[in-house]
């Protein structure tokens, strides 16, 4: 059967950020697609520190100034959680 995927909007992602967290759980979004980096960052091999930088935020940018030919898609299999919608896409 079809499964929409889940809608995220940036409120709901902010909650997943570096600092005033209450879920534990660090979200971040590459190209539209809502991840949660929570299991990887122990194997960042850039370390957990930088993959914070880019929780509860659109982390494309900086992921693609550092290391653009990481394969993010494959890595992150699993950890999907959604997908990133403006505030005014969920209400329609
Ligand atoms: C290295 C994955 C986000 C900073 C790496 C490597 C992988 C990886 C596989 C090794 C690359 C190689 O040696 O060719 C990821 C994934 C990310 C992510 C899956 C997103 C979920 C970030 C972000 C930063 C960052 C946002 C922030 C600047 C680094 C640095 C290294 C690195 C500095 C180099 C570590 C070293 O070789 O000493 N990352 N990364 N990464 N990453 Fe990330």
């Amino acid at each position: 059967p079809f499964v929409p995927l889940r809608r995220i909007t940036p409120s709901e992602l902010a909650t997943h950020g570096a600092r005033k967290n209450e879920t534990k759980t660090y979200w971040t979004v590459l190209e539209g697609k809502v991840y949660d980096m929570t299991p990887y960052l122990p194997y960042h091999p850039g370390g957990e520190k930088e993959l914070l930088r880019v929780a509860g935020k659109d982390g494309t940018k900086l992921f693609n100034l550092t290391h653009s030919w990481v394969n993010w898609d494959n890595m992150l299999r699993g950890c999907e959680v959604g997908i990133l919608v403006s505030e005014n896409e969920m209400l329609k």
